[in-house]
C-alpha cells in the first residue's frame, strides 16, 4: 500500500473513501453540508471506539469512525479505530482512503492500525482471493507531518515484513531462508556463518541444538554503522529457532506447528534494523541471530549432555526443549565480541511468560536499571508494552547444576522466565542487557490489528528505541 501525508483537504485528494473520526461529545469538525453531522445526531453515526458508520455526502464515501472520549485516546486507540476502518474499507471495495486526522491528534496510529490490518498472508492460498484491495492510504492534517506519516510507515511495513517470516511454514522459512532475507535488507553489511564455523568458534551451546536438525544452522550478523556517528553501538540479538519441536525432550503433538513461530525475535530484530537502515537513522546497530532448527535424531543433543559456550561456561543440558537459552548465549557472547555496548534480546523464551501476561505485556528483565526504562519506555511510545520482572541470586541458585557451571533448566518449573533470563544474564558479561520474552505477544496475540498469526511484535519498539539512542529528533 502507498502511504503520503498531505495538507490538502481531504475531499481534495483523489480518495475515493474518507475516514473521518467522531469523539464523544464533539461535533464534526469539517462538515460536508451538515450530512456528516446529522448522522451523528440522530444516533446512526456513533462515538463508540471501533463503530463505523458509511455515508454519502458531496460525491463521495465516508466513514464515521467512533474513537471515545477525547481524554482517554491515545496511539492504541487510534490503532484500534483504523484497523475497524479498514476492515470496512476492504468490505466496500475502497482502493483510496483518506484519514482526515482529528484537531490535537498524533498521526503515526492511524498509520500504523491500518497496514497492520490490511495485512495478509496468503502465499500458500490458491484461486479466488476476493476484491480489491486497499491501494493507497492518504493521512491529511493542516500542518506537515510528513516526517512521522514516513517513520511510521517505514516501521509498519518492517513490521509487516517480519509477520511474513514468522507466518511463513518452517519447511520453507528455514535458517538458511532467513539469512537470504538480511542479505536482501538495503544499507547494511551482512555476515553469515554456516556449521562449520559456529563450532570452531566454540560455539558448544548454539551448535548443540543445531546437532539434530540436517538443515544447517545459521549465525547471523547485520550491521547498520553510517559514519561519523557517535552514541553507543546498540546490540540487538534475536533467537531464530525456525521450529522448535522440544528435541528429545519432544513437546506433544497438539498445536506444535505454532513452533515455526520460535523465530519471531529474530524476524523482529532482522526487520527492525532493515527499517533503522532505510530510515538512515544515525545511530550503530549489530543485530546478531542464531537461526536454527531444534529436532530430534541420532545426531541430536540429549539430556544429561553437557556442552562448553563460547564463553568457557560449561552447561548440563536437562531439557532439550530449552534450547532458546543455548542459542542466545552464545549469540549474546557474539553480539559483545563485535562491539555491543547495549544489549537487547528478543525470544519466544518460555511458555510461563504467556501464564503470566497472557498476550499483553512482554516479560522484560535485565542487568541495568536504567537501560531496561529505556526499553520499556520505547515500548510505551511504540505501542508495545513489556513489564519488568526480577532477577534474585536465589533464583539464579536454581540454575545451578550437580554436574557442570549451569543446567539450561529447573527441574521443579519454578519461576521459568525468570530463571531463564538468570541463565542468559550470564553471557552478558558488565554490558547494560535486557531481555525481552516475547512468547505471548509475537504470534496470535488477538490484538485488533493483528488479530491472528504473526504479529511483528517488537519492530516499532526497537525502531524508537534507535531512534531514541540517535541525534533524530522525537516527532511524538
Ligand atoms: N519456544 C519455547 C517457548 C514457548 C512456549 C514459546 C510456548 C511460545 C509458546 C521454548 O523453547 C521452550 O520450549 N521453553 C520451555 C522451557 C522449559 C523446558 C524449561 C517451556 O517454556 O516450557
Ligand atoms: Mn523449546
Ligand atoms: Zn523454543
Amino acid at each position: 500500500m502507498r502511504v503520503r501525508a498531505t495538507t490538502d483537504a481531504p475531499a481534495d485528494t483523489g480518495a475515493d473513501t474518507i475516514a473521518v473520526g467522531i469523539f464523544e461529545g464533539e461535533r464534526i469538525a469539517h462538515d460536508v453540508d451538515g450530512v456528516l453531522q446529522g448522522l451523528v445526531d440522530s444516533g446512526e453515526a456513533r462515538p463508540g471506539l471501533r463503530k463505523v458508520a458509511v455515508a454519502h455526502a458531496g460525491g463521495r464515501r465516508y466513514l464515521l469512525a467512533g474513537l471515545g472520549k477525547r481524554e482517554e485516546f491515545d496511539a492504541e486507540r487510534a490503532r484500534v479505530a483504523a484497523a475497524a476502518v479498514a476492515g470496512r474499507a476492504r468490505e466496500l471495495s475502497a482502493r483510496a482512503l483518506c484519514w482526515e486526522v482529528p484537531h490535537h491528534v498524533e498521526p503515526p496510529g492511524f498509520v500504523e492500525g491500518t497496514l497492520l490490518a490490511a495485512y495478509e498472508y496468503r502465499e500458500h492460498k490458491s484461486g479466488d482471493d476476493d476484491g480489491p484491495r486497499l491501494e493507497e492510504l492518504i493521512v491529511s492534517a493542516h500542518h506537515d507531518i510528513s516526517v512521522e506519516v514516513e517513520r511510521a510507515t517505514v516501521a509498519t511495513e518492517s513490521a509487516n515484513a517480519a509477520r511474513d517470516l514468522q507466518n511463513a511454514p518452517a519447511n520453507q522459512l528455514t535458517p538458511t531462508a532467513l539469512a537470504d532475507r538480511a542479505r536482501a535488507l538495503e544499507g547494511v553489511d551482512v555476515e553469515v556463518w554456516g556449521r562449520a564455523e559456529i563450532e570452531q568458534a566454540g560455539m558448544g551451546a548454539f551448535a548443540a541444538v543445531a546437532r539434530g536438525s540436517h538443515a544447517e544452522p545459521q549465525l547471523i550478523a547485520i550491521r547498520h554503522e553510517p559514519p561519523d556517528v557517535a552514541g553507543p553501538l546498540l546490540g540487538f540479538v534475536g533467537k531464530g529457532v525456525t521450529f522448535d519441536s522440544g528435541g528429545i525432550s519432544i513437546k506433544p503433538a497438539s498445536k506444535m506447528s505454532e513452533m515455526k513461530f520460535d523465530m519471531s525475535g529474530a524476524a523482529a530484530v532482522l526487520e527492525a534494523t532493515g527499517a533503522i537502515a532505510r530510515l538512515g537513522l544515525p545511530v550503530r546497530v549489530v543485530t546478531v541471530i542464531g537461526a536454527t532448527e531444534n529436532l530430534p535424531s541420532g545426531h541430536a543433543v540429549k539430556p544429561g549432555d553437557i556442552l562448553r559456550a563460547k564463553t568457557g561456561t560449561t552447561i548440563e543440558v536437562l531439557n532439550t526443549d530449552a534450547e532458546g537459552r543455548l542459542v542466545l548465549a552464545d549469540c549474546l557472547a557474539h553480539a559483545i565480541d563485535l562491539g555491543a555496548e547495549r544489549l537487547v534480546d528478543l525470544a519466544t523464551l518460555t511458555g510461563a511468560i504467556v501464564t503470566t501476561f497472557g498476550n499483553t505485556y512482554a516479560g522484560l528483565f535485565g542487568s541495568d536499571d536504567e537501560w531496561c526504562a529505556e526499553v520499556e519506555a520505547a515500548g510505551r511510545r511504540a505501542g508495545e508494552l513489556a513489564w519488568r520482572l526480577p532477577l534474585h541470586a536465589e533464583y539464579g541458585d536454581l540454575i545451578k547444576s550437580r554436574y557442570a557451571d549451569i543446567a539450561n533448566a529447573v527441574e521443579a518449573r519454578k519461576a521459568g522466565s525468570i530463571t531463564a533470563a538468570e541463565f542468559l544474564r550470564r553471557f552478558t558479561g558488565d554490558v547494560p542487557w535486557a531481555h525481552l520474552d516475547i512468547a505471548g505477544t509475537a504470534y496470535e496475540n488477538g490484538k485488533p490489528y493483528t488479530p491472528r498469526g504473526g504479529a511483528g511484535f517488537g519492530v516499532r519498539l526497537l525502531v524508537e528505541l534507535a531512534r531514541a539512542n540517535s541525534g533524530a529528533p522525537d516527532v511524538h
